[in-house]
């Protein structure tokens, strides 16, 4: 009898044995030629999730890469993109240096922003009791608070996204549970608001569950980190962008201004 070797990897989501591959068991014509009514949210939920999306949803997927795809060029991952294009790094090692800083702090706290919102309102707690915990715990809530923007001076994005949630979601719990926590953290402070990195991942978690996934899968994709990875994927966009307009504009090394740096070195202790 015929003995089957092992396999040493397993591919659940795309196929290129066949004429022509697939996307989730769509040939990649069907998705990628105009008129088929296929959009690039359509792509990811496919080649991410593994299921066709309605429309709403993909337009959902669609509204959050275009929202994060930029917001200018002092923000950490552009800085750095733009920092090593000035060095003289091609495209891909100038992009992965932005990529890096996505993190807790920048871009990187919508997983958190939607695990944490989410055991809260999983475990039944007001919103009090959610800052309390996580005061308790010792974390700045992830997908509060920001360094320019704040109650006088409003993320338009956030805006955004909170208007095409009420327009095209079925409800958002998990959303109005994060306003009311906002309500809270602007009154300590002006800037502790919703943040576009935690209204991405809240609204997330009421998308999937208007479209009937299980608590188990949702916390699945947060586990995985997958949507941190719509702003990976927005961002990088925006930070191609800067990158070409470095090489466009000929800028030479950057070196940073001595007078902006405090020199603060003692000479080393002999031991
Ligand atoms: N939860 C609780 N308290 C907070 C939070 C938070 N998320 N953010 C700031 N604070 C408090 C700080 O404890 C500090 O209090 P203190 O003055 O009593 O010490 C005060 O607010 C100022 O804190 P800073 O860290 O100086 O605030 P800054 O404006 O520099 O920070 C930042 C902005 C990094 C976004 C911060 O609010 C934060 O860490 N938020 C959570 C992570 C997050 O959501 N990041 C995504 C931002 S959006 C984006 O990057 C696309
Ligand atoms: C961003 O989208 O990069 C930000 O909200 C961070 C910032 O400071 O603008």
């Amino acid at each position: 009898p015929k003995v089957r070797r092992a396999k040493q990897f397993i591919c659940t989501i795309s196929d290129d044995r066949g004429e022509e591959a697939t996307y989730a068991g769509h040939p990649i014509s069907s998705v990628a030629t105009p008129d088929t009514g296929f959009g690039i949210g359509d792509v990811i939920s496919l080649l991410w999730f593994k299921k066709r999306y309605p429309k709403w949803a993909t337009d959902y997927i669609e509204t959050v890469m275009k929202t994060v795809a930029d917001h200018g060029p002092a923000v950490s991952g552009a800085h750095n993109c733009k920092v090593t294009a000035r060095a003289g790094k091609d495209v891909i090692s100038s992009l992965v240096t932005g990529l890096l800083t996505i993190g807790p702090r920048f871009g990187g706290a919508i997983d958190d922003a939607a695990r944490y919102f989410k055991y809260a309102n999983d475990n039944g707690m007001s919103p009090s009791e959610f800052i309390s915990y996580m005061k308790k715990e010792g974390k700045p809530i992830s997908g509060i608070g920001h360094r320019i923007k704040s109650v006088r001076n409003p993320d338009l994005r956030v805006s955004g996204l909170k208007k095409f949630a009420a327009e095209n979601f079925p409800a958002t719990p998990l959303l109005d549970f994060a306003l009311e926590v906002e309500k809270l953290t602007t009154s300590k402070k002006d800037n502790l608001i919703l943040n576009v990195d935690g209204t991405i991942g809240i609204l997330m978690v009421d998308m999937w569950r208007a479209l009937g996934y299980s608590e188990e899968e949702i916390d699945g994709f947060i586990d995985a980190g997958a949507l941190n990875a719509f702003f990976v994927v927005g961002r990088s966009i925006g930070f191609i962008g800067h990158i070409l307009d470095e090489k466009r504009l000929g800028m030479p090394m950057y070196r940073h201004p001595m007078d902006d740096i405090l020199y603060n070195v003692e000479k080393a202790e002999e031991l």
